[in-house]
């Protein structure tokens, strides 16, 4: 039986261009697709643009444009980000387009037949920033006295007729969701903040404004237009064939993994369930929250003026770099703060240093004293078999790590394994060996050919290009690099092309 595996980043509003935050979720779900890929998993990996509401279209007018237009050019922006990150999903959903409306229309038509919504009428405090509707209780003091969402953002007053889901039937099965099922949400400490709040009591959840009309009609009532967040979190069905569950892509439902900053963590671990439950729909696997990014220790804002686009990174210092980067400096689940110093560090004491090296020093060698053919396997010794050894097992334990989304802890692990490499060639010195011992050197080489072949192996998740290149230089064939391949060793003899460096250090331009 093929193992499915279904993950999602947000759906991303275009009201503005991509900026790092939504590069950093966007790599960190790239980097779990393809590693389930590798570990011989059938992925469906799905991202998309949020196109609707209040937000956008403000956005819009704000440029002069029809809403539609400005969504077409900002989503052409979004793609063109992923291709720059090398982001490999499978499907990339509008909310604009007609199947992703039908399937939010049957969803909304669903909860309805199922007695879930009534009409009513709203009033309370909306913040257009956020989408979201924040009771009284919630606000905080804003800057100049005014009250403000707990965000920041700014609230306003709303009064007009609406329909609502009955989300306040739901607090006790999402609570027993939470207890029955703890990796529901992950990590632990944001699980015991959605906790408290469902605790708290559900209000029931205002899902159709009157106000604007840049939305989804409701189904039987155009006049109303679904809230954005429904609309939203609809993507996640519409794009595996919802209502139609004879789909080809229905066989992914349910997800096994939504991928979401800690903002927006209330809506998938609250909103979302419920309204799965209440359409009679299996529940996804896991929400996993990350943290944010601080950008130079500042929070990143349109008024400081300072929001990265991860494409200008790229630019200056190589795509995998910032892979590597984003998935290396901030503990998956924490937050963190990106500077240029700590970018640099990263290349030339990880990327340089410890890992170029190893496969330079290698390579090289292999090119100059092996005639650039790859030595057999020699007799082994107890530190050679220690060291394949660990290299061995490092997909398994990667691949725990990876379902915990534990993808920080993954590279640390490969790392402790690039550092065992450089002990172990700095301690067999088999350049020495070229003299007194060459049957050993070979087989010392050889040792790090096997290891350095595993590393590049499980760190194409994170790096495809770079380590699409250090394996073509290793002698690793197309079809040699998942990680069944591993079991199969290399023949020996086989010819090597000439080793060049995969990482340069990164040397800051002189001042002028
Ligand atoms: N459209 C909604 C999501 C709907 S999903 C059904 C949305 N879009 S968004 O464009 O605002 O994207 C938000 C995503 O970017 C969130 O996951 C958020 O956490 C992430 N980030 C925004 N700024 C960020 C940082 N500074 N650092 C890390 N991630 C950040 O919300």
């Amino acid at each position: 039986m093929t193992r499915r595996y279904y993950v999602t980043t947000p759906i991303y509003y275009v009201n503005g261009a991509p900026h790092i935050g939504h590069a950093y979720t966007s790599v960190a779900a790239d980097a779990i697709a393809r590693f389930k890929r590798l570990a011989g998993f059938d992925v469906f990996f799905l991202t998309g643009t949020d196109e609707h509401g209040q937000k956008v279209e403000q956005a819009a007018e704000a440029k002069g444009m029809q809403p539609q237009a400005f969504a077409d050019a900002v989503a052409a922006d979004f793609r063109d980000m992923y291709d720059t990150m090398d982001i490999s999903y499978d499907d990339f959903i509008r909310t604009t387009e007609p199947r992703h409306v039908q399937a939010a229309q049957a969803l909304w038509k669903k909860l309805e037949e199922n007695g879930h919504i009534y009409l009513g009428a709203y009033e309370g405090w909306y913040a257009t920033r956020d989408e979201c509707f924040y009771g009284e209780e919630e606000l905080i003091d804003g800057p100049d006295g005014r009250k403000v969402a707990p965000t920041g953002a700014a609230v306003e007053w709303v009064k007009e007729p609406s329909y609502f889901f009955n989300l306040s039937k739901f607090g006790d099965r999402l609570l027993e969701l939470y207890e029955t099922r703890p990796g529901f949400i992950e990590p632990a400490s944001r699980r015991n903040e959605v906790k408290s709040f469902v605790k708290q009591g559900l209000r029931d959840l205002s899902v159709s404004r009157t106000s604007f009309n840049w939305g989804i009609p409701v189904p039987g009532d155009p006049k109303h237009v679904m809230y954005v967040w429904v609309d939203a979190l609809a993507n996640y069905l519409s794009t595996v064939g919802y209502p139609d569950e004879t789909a080809a892509r229905w066989a992914f439902w349910p997800p096994n993994l939504h991928l979401v900053g800690k903002d927006i963590l209330r809506f998938h671990a609250i909103y979302w369930p419920a309204l799965l439950m209440a359409a009679d729909l299996p529940l996804p696997e896991r929400v996993f929250s990350h943290g944010w990014w601080t950008i130079e220790g500042q929070k990143m804002s349109k008024s400081l003026g300072n929001v990265v686009d991860p494409r200008d990174l790229v630019k200056t210092f190589g795509l995998d770099a910032i892979r590597f980067f984003l998935m290396r400096e901030m503990p998956f689940g924490g937050d963190s703060d990106l500077s240029r110093r700590a970018i640099i560090m990263r290349m030339n004491v990880e990327l340089a240093n410890d890992l170029g090296n190893l496969a330079q020093r290698t390579l090289s060698q292999v090119a100059r004293n092996c005639e650039g053919k790859l030595p057999a396997q020699g007799k082994q010794t107890d530190e050679d078999r220690e060291l394949l050894a660990t290299a061995s097992l490092l997909p398994d334990i990667m691949h725990q790590q990876i379902d915990r989304q534990a993808l920080t802890d993954a590279l640390e692990e490969v790392w402790k394994l690039i550092r065992a490499c450089n002990a172990y060639i700095d301690h067999q010195a088999p350049w020495k060996l070229k003299k007194t011992d060459p049957e050993r050197m070979a087989d010392v080489l050889r040792v790090l050919a096997d290891a350095l072949r595993i590393i590049a192996t499980v760190l194409q998740p994170y790096m495809p290009g770079s380590m699409d290149r250090m394996l073509t230089q290793l002698g690793v064939e197309k079809g040699e690099r998942d990680f069944a391949a591993l079991d199969t060793p290399l023949p020996a003899g086989r010819a090597l092309p000439k080793p060049e460096g995969v990482f340069p250090r990164y040397e800051e331009p002189e001042a002028s």
